[in-house]
């Protein structure tokens, strides 16, 4: 009980040192690149003892001066954050100020893929692309945002995550591509934003687009049926052009001929066509659509 009742004084003193310990450093929180020089004072606002800095690298102490510098001219370690200590000849007698530190590094690459996929896609189907940061420290400010040509479409921030050392994170993106989307671009930015200490613009890397291509079933821009009134050596053009990818070809049947027409032209023109169904058979690997012209001949007198 006693020893209990010891624990919670000693932790108030501890909470009233952490309130009014008389330090301050400056800056208060620092950012830093991996490797490049730094400096923080650690300033003491009454007498003092002792004036130190904890630190993995670069730990100093003075007696009796009221500023004591941490620094090194490359910080190249992973270091755990300083802290400044003071002891004082008056209450308290003791207080530290851990430095907020945040040592960054940018990512040595940003790359995205298509997971399940190398070469087209197919239309209505999904797919996984992949965006992959290597090497990024902190990884709690990364935010990674994936653009569609120049939309954004997804964003993904790994502020759960506590390393304070590089590590590679990636992000994936489910897509189900429409024909409209044949030849659309998909980038990602990684965004590391420091705050108003850090690099101002912040920082933020691009990978290489990734071109998707999507193959989809031949269609019409104007599929309805079509009858064609003429008179007899009227010039008629049939149009069947279709859109499809890969290219769609061509076949055409008429009604009062035996033969399908091996000709695999999208239009036919002709001013000898006979009246009849003429029906247009387009085909891809991925589906087939018809379209039918009936042609007749406009009757005398009319
Ligand atoms: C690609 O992978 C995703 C997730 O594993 C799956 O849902 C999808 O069906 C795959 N797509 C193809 C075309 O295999
Ligand atoms: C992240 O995406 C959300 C919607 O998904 C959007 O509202 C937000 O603005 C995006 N954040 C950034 C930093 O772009
Ligand atoms: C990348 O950074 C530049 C300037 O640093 C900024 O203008 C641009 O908007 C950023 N791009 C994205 C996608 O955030
Ligand atoms: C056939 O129609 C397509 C659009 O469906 C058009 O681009 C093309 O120019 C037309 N061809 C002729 C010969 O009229
Ligand atoms: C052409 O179409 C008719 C009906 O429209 C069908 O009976 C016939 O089999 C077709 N011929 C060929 C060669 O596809």
């Amino acid at each position: 009980m006693e020893f209990m009742k010891l624990i919670l004084v000693l932790s108030m003193l501890c909470l009233a040192d952490g309130y009014s310990c008389s330090l301050e450093l400056r800056p208060a929180r620092a950012v830093v690149a991996f490797g490049d020089p730094i400096s923080v004072s650690c300033v003491a606002s009454r007498p003092v003892r002792v004036l130190g800095w904890e630190a993995a690298v670069g730990a100093a102490n003075t007696q009796r001066d009221l500023t004591v510098q941490w620094g090194v001219d490359s910080l190249t370690d992973w270091i755990e954050e300083p802290i400044c200590y003071g002891v004082f000849f008056t209450a308290p007698r003791q207080c530290e100020e851990k430095l907020h530190l945040v040592l960054y590094k940018t990512p040595d690459s940003v790359s995205i893929s298509s997971l399940n996929q190398t070469g087209p896609m197919q239309e209505g189907r999904q797919y996984q692309l992949q965006c992959e940061v290597h090497n990024i420290a902190p990884v709690q400010y990364l935010n990674l945002r994936w653009f569609r040509e120049q939309t954004e479409v997804y964003n993904h921030t790994f502020s759960d995550l506590t390393p304070a050392s590089p590590v590679q994170v990636s992000s994936t993106l489910l897509i189900t591509p429409r024909r409209a989307d044949d030849g659309a671009q998909y980038r990602c930015v990684a965004e590391l934003d420091l705050g108003p200490e850090g690099p101002q613009p912040p920082l933020n890397m691009t990978s290489e687009p990734l071109s998707i291509t999507v193959q989809y079933a031949p269609y019409f821009l104007s599929p309805n049926a079509e009858i064609i009134e003429v008179n007899k050596g009227d010039e008629v053009t049939l149009n069947c052009t279709a859109q499809g990818n890969p290219p769609p070809v061509y076949s055409w049947n008429i009604s009062h001929s035996r033969e399908k027409e091996s000709d695999d032209q999208a239009v036919f023109i002709s001013s000898s066509l006979s009246p009849g169904i003429y029906t247009c058979t387009s085909t891809n690997r991925l589906g087939m659509k018809n379209k039918q012209f009936t042609i007749k001949h406009k009757s005398r007198g009319a």
